[in-house]
């Protein structure tokens, strides 16, 4: 009998704890409904943020006394074990709580009783889900940005490794100008480096609590905002409450910057392939990372690169989709916002793994070290240097170098002859006044030095550089 009897006592409790943590007043939903409507598949992803975010909370709520310590005390830990017992694998979610708001809430509930009721006082899932947003975009920014650094430190060893490497610099992909392969990959560091300004910019648009917005209108409680701040890691309040439900923006700051990467990873990988292709053969993507055909034996696709072409278009993407659920909403919360975390979230993932196997493509592949000065000899990638020889030791203005030169190239087209191979005496059928200097600046290695600025791949600057982003790497 007394078993009978508890039974149905804790049965009653039961149900009584469902009523007490509804969000809807005496109203059922359909299952359709709680499907549709369910966000936890998504965002449980939240749960240490949303426990970070409710511990701070009833801190606050502690501090003004609505929450005794003792109680306070029972939340925290609580939580702790919610917490604990999901990276345990040990909590199953349920659609019913629809989110990671109401299935804290409730497997606290569950765990403490009745003083779990209080956690919610003065707060609402608007201020709620903006600040957890907001902390995981900030966290996931700060990864990011290590990913984008470990990346850069792959080519940068690259790039050391191959200061002396010579290679065809491409405009409108036709063989331009002798390059070193390290000032090419340089030129990646660079805007992997504007990234990491970027993804900055975001993390400071994250940075700023809404907590004490509440629903729109701000809380009844005055919770301390420097607590709050403290605790969570921001360094200001947001100055608004109907901005802080519905402020956005940082995930498109987040979005953008994920952008910008891709980008940057489109063209890396892109440039990658066509270098490995066998017109090129600059570039062998390492074993580990190409795959064979099913039915031609000797092939090596660089399939790793074409993954990360197109993961990259997907991922700049996600900016647009995400404006899309945010644009042409009037003020302030809607349930649009919902659709939200699933594009950061997915975007975040997919750009991970980019970087993740970009960067161990470049660290492990091979830069072909001989073939490139072949292919500026025989594409007459010097021949600027030619119109400048003129200009600097025969003082004829560049515009006629030039077309001199470009008589010189067809000869040797013609002739199916490389400049070097071309003798002093045709040299001077085209200009009397060259003279034996000439085959100094037809000379591919000494092209490189001949570059004066700053920015140039002349190997002095080239070598300063590298010695920059060590440091910056460090
Ligand atoms: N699951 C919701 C979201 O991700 C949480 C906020 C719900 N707020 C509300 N008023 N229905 O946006």
């Amino acid at each position: 009998f007394r078993r009978v009897l508890f039974r149905s006592f804790t049965l009653m409790t039961k149900k009584k704890n469902n009523k007490l943590l509804s969000t809807s007043i005496n109203k059922k939903t359909s299952s359709l409904m709680d499907d549709f409507n369910s966000s936890i598949d998504i965002d449980q992803r939240l749960i240490e943020e949303d426990i970070l975010v409710t511990q701070a909370h009833v801190s606050a709520l502690e501090k003004l006394k609505v929450i005794s310590t003792i109680e306070a005390k029972k939340i925290y830990q609580g939580l702790n074990e919610i917490l604990n017992d999901y990276q345990k694998g040990k909590i199953k979610f349920s659609k019913k709580n629809e989110d990671i708001h109401m299935n804290v809430e409730y497997f606290l509930h569950q765990r403490i009783g009745d003083i779990a009721l209080k956690i919610h006082t003065g707060r609402s899932r608007n201020d709620q889900v903006a600040t957890d947003t907001r902390l995981w975009t900030k966290k996931s920014a700060k990864e990011i940005q290590k990913l984008i650094k470990m990346i850069m430190r792959s080519i940068l060893n690259q790039a050391n490794k191959h200061q002396e490497t010579i290679i065809p610099g491409f405009t409108h992909l036709q063989i331009a100008q002798p390059l070193s392969l390290a000032h090419h990959l340089l030129a990646y560091l660079e805007m992997f480096k504007r990234d990491l300004d970027y993804f900055e910019f975001s993390i400071h648009g994250a940075d700023e609590n809404v907590l004490g917005s509440a629903a729109l209108a701000g809380s009844n409680y005055q919770l301390d905002q420097n607590l709050l701040n403290k605790k969570l890691g921001f360094s200001k309040s947001k100055q608004n409450s109907m901005d802080g439900v519905s402020d956005r923006d940082f995930c498109m700051y987040f979005l953008h910057a994920c952008s910008m990467t891709s980008i940057h990873l489109g063209k890396l990988s892109s440039e990658l392939i066509l270098w490995s292709s066998n017109l090129v053969g600059l570039f062998n993507v390492h074993s580990e990372y190409s795959t064979g055909s099913s039915i031609m034996p000797q092939k090596r696709n660089p399939d790793s690169l074409e993954l990360i072409r197109s993961k990259a278009n997907i991922i700049r993407t996600k900016s647009q989709e995400f404006s899309n659920v945010i644009s042409n909403l009037p003020l302030t919360y809607f349930k649009d916002f919902q659709e939200d975390k699933k594009i950061i979230f997915e975007c975040f993932d997919e750009l991970s793994l980019c970087l993740n196997v970009m960067s161990d493509v470049i660290k492990k592949s091979h830069f072909n070290k001989k073939i490139g000065v072949e292919l500026c000899e025989t594409n007459f990638a010097t021949a600027t240097d030619l119109a400048d020889y003129l200009v600097i030791e025969k003082n004829i203005p560049f515009r006629k170098s030039y077309k001199t030169i470009a008589a010189i190239v067809q000869f040797a087209l013609n002739n199916k002859m490389k400049l070097s191979e071309i003798s002093l005496k045709e040299f001077q059928k085209f200009e009397k006044s060259i003279d034996s200097n000439i085959y100094q600046y037809i000379d591919v290695k000494k092209s490189l030095a001949r570059k004066k600025t700053n920015m140039s791949t002349n190997p002095k600057e080239v070598s300063k550089k590298i010695r920059k982003f060590q440091k910056f790497l460090k």
